[in-house]
């Protein structure tokens, strides 16, 4: 069984970034400049976005955080995105997610000027992604996807089976995997939760991408013997063991699960640290015109 360190990579990649980065800027151009925008107070939010900004700084990005009150109207919103939208100083920026319940996500999402949408959650960029235009693809698929292929993984003529039909991850990643493409060119079923005979299903899988959110689902009875595991589950559960009062659990029972597999990402420490440099590169290709000119 070989551990797929997504801490390592992530690192790997923020020094490709930070030396591109260092290049532009002797080059006389500005750096990529990301906004993120976070409304309320939701804890997860709140770090995920310091975690954002943070990673900007560590590769010479420029960054800019509008955090404001859960009480902002849904039109105050769309206001401030139209702002971003027209910003020339600004590649790209996000909306982070969720949203407090009197916005309609799928507003601001569409808000959002495709250009800058360094998530890829507006239907422009999910749409180009399905046909395989060039777009700038969310980052949580686009992140497993920089893992498989740093390892080598192979996915042609594979059978892959996403357990989730999230937008943000089971739907784009299963688009992903059956790419005419390297990692892709896969046989990709997807499941959820009105699936009959799940195991049935699993235990048919080459690479199993576990992406419905529900900790320790994956048991080492629905994985066939030397299957890859790619864990996306990120439950925050309470914890007297952590400083912050919460640990990730995954959705893989890892213990069991992991003698099994040729591979499989741990929680944390797998996935989770690729989704944030996918955000800088979407950023970094925004800044060079790389996708829309
Ligand atoms: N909430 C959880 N993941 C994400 C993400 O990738 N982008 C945004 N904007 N919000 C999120």
């Amino acid at each position: 069984m070989k551990l797929i360190d997504g801490k390592l990579i992530s690192q790997q990649i923020k020094a490709e970034i930070a030396e591109e980065v260092k290049a532009m800027v002797a080059e006389g151009k500005r750096a990529p400049h990301l906004a993120v925008i976070i409304v309320g107070h939701d804890g997860g939010s709140e770090t995920y976005v310091a975690s954002k900004v943070k990673s900007c700084h560590e590769v010479g990005f420029q960054s800019t955080k509008l955090a404001f009150e859960d009480t902002i109207t849904e039109a105050e919103l769309l206001a401030e995105i139209e702002k971003l939208n027209a910003n020339p100083e600004l590649d790209g920026f996000i909306v982070q997610l969720p949203l407090p319940k009197h916005i309609s996500e799928q507003k601001v999402i569409e808000a959002i000027d495709f250009r800058k949408d360094v998530d890829g959650f507006h239907p422009v960029n999910v749409g180009r992604l399905s046909i395989g235009l060039p777009c700038y693809i969310s980052a949580t698929p686009n992140g497993i996807m920089e893992l498989l292929k740093r390892y080598e993984i192979p996915t042609q003529g594979k059978h892959c089976v996403v357990i989730g039909r999230s937008n943000i991850v089971g739907k784009p990643v299963a688009s992903l995997m059956m790419q005419k493409a390297i990692p892709g060119d896969a046989t990709v079923t997807v499941c959820h939760s009105r699936t009959k005979n799940l195991k049935e299903i699993t235990l048919q899988a080459d690479i199993i991408i576990a992406a419905l959110g529900s900790p320790e689902f994956l048991t080492a009875n629905m994985v066939k013997e030397g299957a890859v595991i790619i864990d996306v589950g990120t439950t925050r559960v309470p914890s007297t063991e952590t400083k912050s009062g919460f640990r990730l659990k995954g959705d893989v029972k890892f213990d069991e699960v992991a003698p099994k597999c040729s591979y499989i990402t741990p929680v944390p420490g797998g996935v989770g640290p690729m989704t944030i440099v996918s955000l800088l590169k979407n950023t970094l290709l925004a800044a060079k015109g790389e996708i829309y000119g």
